[in-house]
Formats: C-alpha cells, sequence, structure tokens
C-alpha cells in the first residue's frame, strides 16, 4: 500500500473509532428528547411560559424574554444575528426552553455571563446557558440605590419592596462574585461555590435534559445519600452554626434555623419599630402583607394586593430582600452554603441593632 493509502485507511479507522466511542459514550438521542420533555424547561403549561398569553397584544417585552422565550434568548445570545447581551425586540409567546437554546453556536463559546450587578462571572465548562437564565434580576447595587440617603429606620412610603426574582441558583453559587443577595457594605463574602472538581457546574450536578439530580453521583463521597430526601441532610463541615448543639444535622438545617431567625426578627422588628406588622406570603401576589390580625402568618384573607406591606424602613427592605432570596433558591445549601448562611448572619445582625435577636448563638462563617 502506499503512504497515502495508510494514511486514509488510518484515518477512516481513528473517524470510526471515534464514532463508536461517541455513541457508547453520548446517550441515544431519543432518550435524551424524553428526558427533556418531562422537565420543568419543556413545560408548556408554567406560568414562567403562559404568564404573558392573556396581555393584549399577546407578546413578552424585551426586559422578559431572554429567559421566558426561546427566540428571546436566541437574541440576547446574538445567534439571531443581532447584538448579543441584549433583547432588541418584543418576542411571540408559546416558546419554551428547547434544544436549541442550548445547543447553538454563540451558546457553546460563552466565556463570562454578565450578572444583574454588572460583574462578569467566568463559565466554567458547558453552563453559561444556566447561568444567564438562572441569576436573578436584581443585586446589591439595586437595594443600596433604593435606600440610598435615608434614615435606616424611618418608614418612607416611595420604598416598594425588591424581588429578585425566581430560581436564583446561579446568583446564589457566584456568590461574592455577583453580589445576587444585599451584602452588607463593612463585611466579606463568600466567593463562587466550588464545591468538588468534576462536580461544580450546573450541569455536572443537574442533568442538562431532566435537570434531576442524581443520588448516586453524591453517595461515593457523603456516604448518607440513596434517595432525594438525603440531600438535605448533607454535612461536611464541622462548626455548629446555629449553636442548636447538632454538627451532624444537614447543612440545609443550619440554614434553615438562619432562615427562621431572620423572619422571627423581621417581625418583631415590624411590630415593635415600625409599628405594622408584616407577614410573608410565598405562591401569592404581593409577597409582604400587613399582619393584620397579628397572627404572624399571612392568612388567606390577608393575601392580595389590598393588602401590600407599605410600611418600609431601608433596614426592613434589605433584610426582606435577603429573606426572600433564600426562599428563591431551594438548593441554596447546596449552591452556596457559606455565603447564604453569611448574609442572613449579617440580615438578623441589622435587625438586633433596634430588636432582640438570638445572634449570639450563631456564628458567623
Ligand atoms: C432560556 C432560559 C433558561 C435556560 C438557558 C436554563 N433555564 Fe432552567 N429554567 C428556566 C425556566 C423559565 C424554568 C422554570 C420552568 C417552569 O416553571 O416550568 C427553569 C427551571 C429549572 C429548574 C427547576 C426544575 C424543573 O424541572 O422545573 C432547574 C433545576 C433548572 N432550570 C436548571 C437549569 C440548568 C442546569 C440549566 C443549564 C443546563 C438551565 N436551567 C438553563 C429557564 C432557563
Ligand atoms: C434572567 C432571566 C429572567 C428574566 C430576564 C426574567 N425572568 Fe422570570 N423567571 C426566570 C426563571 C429562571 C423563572 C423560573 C422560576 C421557576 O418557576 O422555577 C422565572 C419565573 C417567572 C414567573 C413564574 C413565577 C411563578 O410563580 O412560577 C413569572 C411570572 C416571571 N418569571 C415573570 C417575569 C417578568 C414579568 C419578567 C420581565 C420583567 C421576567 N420574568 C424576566 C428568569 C427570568
Ligand atoms: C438547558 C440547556 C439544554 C437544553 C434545553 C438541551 N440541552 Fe442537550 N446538553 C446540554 C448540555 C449542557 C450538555 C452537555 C452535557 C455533558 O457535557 O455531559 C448537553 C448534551 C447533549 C447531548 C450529548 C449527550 C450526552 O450524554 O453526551 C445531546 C445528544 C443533546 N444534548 C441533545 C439535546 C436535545 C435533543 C435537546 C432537546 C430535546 C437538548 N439537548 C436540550 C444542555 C441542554
Ligand atoms: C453540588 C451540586 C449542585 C450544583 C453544582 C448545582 N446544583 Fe442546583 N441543586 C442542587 C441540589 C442538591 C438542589 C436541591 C434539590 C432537591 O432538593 O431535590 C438544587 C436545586 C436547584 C434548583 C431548584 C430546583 C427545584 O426543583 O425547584 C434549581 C433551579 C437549580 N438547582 C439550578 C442550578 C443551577 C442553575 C446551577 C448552576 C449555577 C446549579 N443548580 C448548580 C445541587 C447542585
Ligand atoms: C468526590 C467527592 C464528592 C462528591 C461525589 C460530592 N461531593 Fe459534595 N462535597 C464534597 C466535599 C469535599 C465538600 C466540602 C467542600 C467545601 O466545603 O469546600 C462537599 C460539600 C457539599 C455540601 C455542603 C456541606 C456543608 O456542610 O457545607 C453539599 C450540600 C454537597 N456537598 C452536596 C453534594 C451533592 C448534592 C452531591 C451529588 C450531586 C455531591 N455533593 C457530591 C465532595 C463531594
Amino acid at each position: 500500500m502506499s503512504l497515502r493509502g495508510v494514511v486514509i485507511v488510518a484515518l477512516v479507522v481513528a473517524v470510526a473509532a471515534w464514532i463508536i466511542a461517541a455513541s457508547v459514550r453520548a446517550e441515544p438521542i431519543g432518550q435524551v428528547s424524553a428526558k427533556w420533555a418531562q422537565s420543568g424547561h419543556a413545560d408548556r403549561t408554567s406560568e414562567a411560559f403562559t404568564h404573558w398569553d392573556a396581555d393584549e397584544p399577546p407578546i413578552i417585552p424585551p426586559q422578559c424574554a431572554a429567559c421566558h422565550s426561546l427566540n428571546g434568548h436566541l437574541d440576547v445570545l446574538g445567534a439571531d444575528g443581532t447584538a448579543p447581551g441584549s433583547v432588541d425586540a418584543p418576542h411571540a409567546v408559546g416558546s419554551v426552553v428547547s434544544c436549541v437554546a442550548c445547543h447553538n453556536g454563540p451558546a457553546a463559546r460563552l466565556e463570562a455571563v454578565a450578572f444583574p450587578s454588572g460583574a462578569e462571572v467566568p463559565v466554567l465548562d458547558d453552563e453559561g446557558q444556566c447561568l444567564m437564565c438562572h441569576q436573578g434580576l436584581a443585586a446589591t447595587g439595586d437595594v443600596e440605590e433604593a435606600i440610598a440617603g435615608r434614615d435606616l429606620d424611618e418608614v418612607d412610603p416611595e420604598l416598594a419592596f425588591i424581588n429578585v426574582h425566581y430560581a436564583v441558583a446561579a446568583a446564589t453559587q457566584a456568590g461574592a462574585e455577583a453580589q445576587g443577595a444585599y451584602q452588607y457594605p463593612d463585611r466579606t463574602y463568600a466567593g463562587r461555590y466550588l464545591h468538588f472538581s468534576g462536580l461544580r457546574t450546573c450541569a455536572q450536578c443537574h442533568d442538562p435534559h431532566s435537570l434531576r439530580l442524581t443520588p448516586k453521583q453524591c453517595s461515593p463521597c457523603h456516604l448518607n445519600v440513596v434517595d432525594r430526601a438525603d440531600f438535605r441532610d448533607i454535612r461536611t463541615s464541622t462548626v455548629d452554626w446555629d449553636g442548636d448543639g447538632a454538627t451532624d444535622e444537614g447543612i440545609a438545617a443550619e440554614i434553615q434555623t438562619f432562615h427562621d431567625a431572620v423572619y422571627a426578627g423581621l417581625q418583631a422588628y415590624a411590630r415593635e419599630v415600625i409599628g405594622t406588622p408584616i407577614a410573608y406570603a410565598p405562591g401569592s401576589f404581593p409577597y409582604w402583607v400587613v399582619d393584620t390580625n397579628g397572627d404572624g402568618e399571612a392568612q388567606p384573607e390577608e393575601r392580595g394586593p389590598a393588602n401590600i406591606y407599605r410600611s418600609w424602613t431601608p433596614r426592613a427592605l434589605r433584610v426582606a430582600y435577603n429573606y426572600h432570596f433564600v426562599h428563591e433558591d431551594d438548593g441554596a445549601y447546596a449552591h452556596n452554603p457559606l455565603y447564604t448562611l453569611q448574609f442572613l448572619y449579617d440580615s438578623l445582625a441589622d435587625l438586633g441593632e433596634r430588636v432582640a435577636v438570638p445572634i449570639d448563638a450563631l456564628t458567623r462563617p
């Protein structure tokens, strides 16, 4: 055989070997599609994809379309031929996060993603898409701007609650790199949570199509994990952050104690300093209402726009922002546990300047 023949045969063999290896490694496309089809990204009935259906005309405004419309997402990426970084037009309703939202040229080339704070967070591996849509809509600077120059404990009817938005996992994970939570000026905060090599990016822990986690992936290192319910019991840090004497409870439980203490503290502050009791009403609009009967909870008849909480002080506003932030990230304990403990601790300490809170029992990471 001529040298040329040898080279050609070698090339053919190499390509065949690569195709075989790839087909063994990669999942069949049908399986990928089936997983995607049962995920939230494919759920056409979800509020996230139908919120604008009844508008007249039914279109998704540019400031919402980047994450709530396929074409809006391709628009912000620049994959539709327009400039990347902005959505140039409103987009039609009726799409979901389909394959091409993540599988396109500009998406594959993303090296950094801009967050609401303006920070450019470097993309590790192939998670750029996830960072773009799961970053929330607000950051420390937005809260700072709202409260700047005002007396911390003076009620100001111009103040309105700032909602970081939903499923803000990427903002939690980036920590101080993105300043997604309200960070107090004189404090330092944990940066991006790097967890462990190989399980560091969104798509390494979450299957990028089903969006689920595989408990078996965790058990080699976190021996307690058998099924999904066990994630919340994962614990590696040995400090008893919440001072309850238990260091074997999950890190999620430590965060829960901090979160509950912030809520109780905010309610005490609203009662004693503001003089108008407050209650949190997750899952309905608005999120914060007047606790008219003072029972500490948002009862069905207390929910709704007519009873919206309007007596914000700057201190209450920044604490409520952080409280809600944690509510909007179910996986905060896995996305960035120490950052979460830090800003909750600081919120509690903030309230502690005016009302009694159990801050002495807690440790700030
Ligand atoms: C174009 C925007 C967009 C991109 C890109 C995106 N998401 Fe989502 N994601 C959403 C929306 C919107 C929802 C809510 C869907 C719903 O309510 O049905 C969601 C829901 C989720 C959920 C909740 C579970 C579920 O089934 O609803 C997880 C987990 C998630 N995304 C992870 C990811 C990961 C990991 C990536 C990157 C591989 C990613 N997302 C990329 C917009 C996006
Ligand atoms: C940076 C990406 C991003 C932008 C921009 C964005 N959203 Fe979202 N939004 C999300 C994600 C992710 C979810 C999914 C949360 C979930 O249900 O898990 C969501 C959920 C929602 C929901 C459903 C909430 C629920 O209760 O299920 C509504 C309504 C919504 N967004 C409205 C808006 C509006 C209005 C705008 C424009 C002002 C907007 N969003 C802009 C990412 C974004
Ligand atoms: C939210 C973003 C997102 C969406 C939507 C998405 N993918 Fe993927 N896909 C990814 C990421 C990230 C990877 C890389 C995973 C990895 O490196 O293991 C991937 C990998 C793949 C692979 C290689 C499979 C493997 O196991 O190596 C195939 C094939 C694929 N996607 C097809 C699809 C199809 C078909 C759809 C629509 C039904 C789709 N993807 C929707 C993000 C997405
Ligand atoms: C170390 C593994 C890990 C990494 C990395 C990770 N997550 Fe998670 N994520 C979790 C765990 C654990 C939960 C909680 C799941 C549960 O309780 O079932 C979660 C929950 C979520 C949820 C809420 C799911 C729901 O059903 O409401 C979203 C959305 C999400 N993650 C998105 C992301 C995004 C986006 C990234 C990248 C910025 C990311 N995650 C990175 C482990 C991880
Ligand atoms: C190869 C080993 C390894 C695997 C596999 C692994 N982790 Fe971890 N995990 C660690 C290490 C090491 C730490 C401590 C990291 C640190 O705090 O800097 C940790 C810490 C954590 C923490 C925080 C615990 C605390 O007390 O602060 C959570 C939550 C977590 N992992 C979730 C997961 C989930 C969910 C999975 C499966 C998707 C997983 N891990 C798989 C090694 C692993």
